[in-house]
């Protein structure tokens, strides 16, 4: 039974109201006003909708952005239970420079279904298509993985290329990659991004290194929705975090398959882009006979079928 299917409309208008009301920010430098706008603009819109929802994934703590808080009540207080899991801004020096790749995401499955990270705010992901589900073991050395992928896709290896987050704590992963023969695809941020064009294959084959731990879920829960893979595990870089994490007794070495990071198939999983993307288009803006109007572009992608919508709005204030 599949009970998330009838709010794919009310929550496409929370994902479009966030980029609506941010993106007069894009290109402005403003990151966090940016990103406080679409926290603003999602809870009012969430709260508008019939359920009883937890944000269960906030986003920010790691940076002390603006947030949705991890158990915020949003909802009406009736219908589904559900759990969300948000990402006002994905991106937000994408979206403060405007350059392309950042989005509003949010993605929400039955209450009780999204790993809980606690305060570990970095994981270690893998994201691979549909057509290598089952086939890669996530402890594998980078090359058996990758070819293991590439025989999965009928590609050769020099021709996989793979969304690795540019940052310093990679630069062995990159050489490795390197090293047998694939190719990398560096971008400063954004690796729910690399995790969605790894499992609609738009321009990657694969999402491999560390980043957010609620953008792990948010992506985990595309990839289920979409009968890809992901394997996460916990992978704290903060010393603070490492130090919490530790005496939590966090395990740090297994690899969480996807079905651990989100247990249930009813899942939503959407983004509408605030600058251009190789999924969605960027919010689009401008004036015309009926006066000044805002164009929002939103992927969403349905658990219940694996069904991927794109969703064109137009709004004239
Ligand atoms: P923000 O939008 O919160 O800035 O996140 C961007 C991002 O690149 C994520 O996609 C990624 O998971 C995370 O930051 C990596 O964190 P860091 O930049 O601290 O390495």
């Amino acid at each position: 039974m599949f009970e998330l299917t009838r709010l794919k409309i009310p929550l496409v208008g929370v994902t479009e109201s966030a980029a609506r009301a941010c993106a007069p920010c894009i290109g402005s430098g403003k990151k966090d006003e940016g990103d406080g706008m679409a926290v603003d603009a999602m809870r009012s819109a969430l709260n508008e909708i019939e359920m009883k929802g937890t944000v269960v994934i906030g986003e920010g703590a790691k940076d002390a952005a603006p947030m949705l808080y991890d158990g915020e009540s949003v909802g009406s207080g009736h219908g589904p239970v559900i759990d969300i899991a948000v990402d006002p801004i994905e991106g937000t020096n994408l979206f403060a420079t405007d350059n392309p790749g950042s989005i509003c995401t949010l993605a929400a499955a039955p209450s009780g279904t999204m790993y809980r990270p606690g305060d570990c705010y970095y994981m270690e992901k893998q994201v691979y298509p549909r057509a290598a589900a089952g086939r890669i073991d996530p402890r594998a050395p980078v090359a058996e993985r990758l070819q293991t992928l590439a025989d999965a896709v009928n590609k050769e290896l020099g021709d996989i290329k793979v969304f690795v987050l540019n940052k310093p704590r990679h630069d062995d992963l990159v050489g490795e990659i390197y090293a047998c023969g694939a190719k990398v695809k560096l971008i400063s941020d954004g690796d729910v991004n690399g995790a969605i064009m790894a499992i609609l294959n738009r321009g990657v084959d694969a999402l491999l290194g560390i980043g957010g731990t609620p953008e792990g879920i948010v992506s985990a829960c595309a990839a289920r929705a979409m009968g890809a893979e992901m394997f996460g595990r916990m992978a704290p870089q903060k010393p603070e975090e490492i130090e919490v994490c530790a005496a939590a007794g966090v395990d740090t070495a297994t690899w969480l398959r996807r079905d651990q990071l989100i247990t249930s198939d009813d899942i939503l999983f959407l983004a509408t882009g605030l600058t251009r993307g190789d999924y969605v288009d960027g919010v689009s803006m401008g004036r015309d006979a009926s006066g000044h109007y805002i164009t929002t572009d939103t992927i969403v992608i349905a658990g219940a079928n694996g069904n991927v919508r794109r969703i064109s709005t137009t709004v004239h204030e």
